[in-house]
């Protein structure tokens, strides 16, 4: 075991169980145990064996634009930061003080260099220490030795993906074919027009499903978007660490049903079954996305311990669109569907919480309308379960 799974613990032998019976079909398989939405020891145990080993998605690309662009993240409690380098090379670094380990930088935003506020220790944006005072008096202080420690970051159709593996898997294969099953999509092409933050009171992993099932839409979205979603087809049998399903929808998905008229143009050059429905993909663990007949809208999810996550709401349109006339305008009524939408979930993403801290609460089973959230289950299960 690496030193990156030694805060990891082994399963109880009742989880164990618990998780097993998660290793199936949807039809058969049951639903993740509560505890994996609650319990500070099983949320240890992701944050070294989900987080901490394989790949995790932080987000598009372009939303770093500029060199010197910077975000911070936490990865299965590590500090990370990523940036854009002064060659334009997107990296990711350990977010922790060479010296004596104070976070370096915080939020996002745009550097010249990265510089520790407690003894202005100072990186340049390739990792390398070029700075650090009154060190001068320290002997054989050799300031090559004391860079940021780098992580690996991969970018595929658009994605930044990071990895905390000093000899991670190979990307191309952990994706499998998802390029193949998104390639109808310009996904490496399309430009962010919005990313915003948020928290919400739930488990990081309730927060994905959500977005992966089709169950509670007449429930929850009753007056919205239920309307708009037809019955999805079967889940796409895949290869590689994601899920996908797509659905047809009546006019598109990335509208209220009622500003169905106000649709933007279509991704250009799409065509097809693509035209005419949304491809609801998760890319394990984190990062949920929808592709649209005219958008991707996406949810990257970060655990803040098991009753919180960190989330961040990305829209992307074709640039073509971008360029048309009245964008900023006609944009608003997209973002406002993806925010009712939003607004609908989360309460019940908190009710769902409240239910499955209870001591009584147990597995359940799903329904036809849920493959991908089973799908998830059965590769989380898996993960947890080769360390036991
Ligand atoms: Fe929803």
């Amino acid at each position: 075991m690496s030193a990156l799974t030694t805060r990891s613990s082994r399963l109880p032998q009742g989880l164990a169980d618990d998780l097993a019976a998660c290793r199936a079909p949807a039809g058969s398989a049951a639903t993740l145990p509560p505890a994996c939405y609650t319990d500070p020891e099983v949320h240890a145990l992701e944050d070294a064996v989900i987080f901490r080993q394989g790949w995790v998605g932080v987000g598009r690309s372009d939303t770093w634009s500029a060199n010197g662009d910077y975000r911070t993240f936490e990865i299965g409690g590590v500090p990370v930061v990523v940036v854009r380098d002064d060659d334009g090379h997107l990296r990711a670094y350990a977010n922790s003080c060479s010296h004596r380990s104070s976070q370096i930088m915080q939020g996002e935003g745009t550097c010249a260099r990265m510089r520790c506020r407690f003894h202005f220790w100072t990186y340049g944006l390739d990792g390398r220490l070029i700075g650090a005072p009154s060190m001068q008096r320290t002997p054989d202080f050799d300031t090559g030795a004391h860079g940021l420690t780098e992580f690996a970051l991969s970018e595929r159709h658009g994605f930044a993906l990071v990895s905390l593996e000093s000899d991670p898997p190979e990307i191309d294969a952990w994706l499998g074919d998802f390029g193949d099953l998104h390639a109808d999509w310009p996904l490496a092409d399309v430009v962010t027009t919005r990313r915003r933050e948020f928290t919400v009171d739930c488990n990081w992993k309730a927060f994905a499903e959500v977005f992966n099932e089709y169950y509670h839409l007449p429930y929850v979205h009753p007056d919205s978007i239920d309307d708009t979603y037809e019955e999805p087809d079967a889940p796409d049998p895949v290869n590689g660490a994601y899920a996908s399903q797509f659905g047809a929808t009546v006019g598109t998905g990335a509208l209220l049903d009622d500003t169905q008229d106000r649709a933007l143009p279509t991704i250009p050059g799409l065509t097809g079954r693509p035209l005419t429905g949304v491809r609801y993909s998760w890319l394990f663990p984190n990062l949920v996305v929808a592709l649209g007949q005219e958008a991707l809208w996406m949810y990257e999810v970060y655990p803040d311990g098991p009753d919180r996550c960190r989330c961040a709401q990305v829209i992307c349109f074709p640039q073509a669109t971008i360029d048309g006339p009245d964008f900023e305008e006609r944009v608003a009524d997209y973002y406002e569907r993806f925010d009712v939408a939003l607004s609908e979930d989360i309460p019940m993403l908190v009710q769902q919480h409240a239910g499955q801290r209870s001591p009584f609460a147990r597995q359940g089973r799903y329904s036809y309308l849920e493959p991908s959230v089973a799908a998830f289950a059965d590769w989380y299960a898996g993960r947890l379960l080769s360390v036991s």
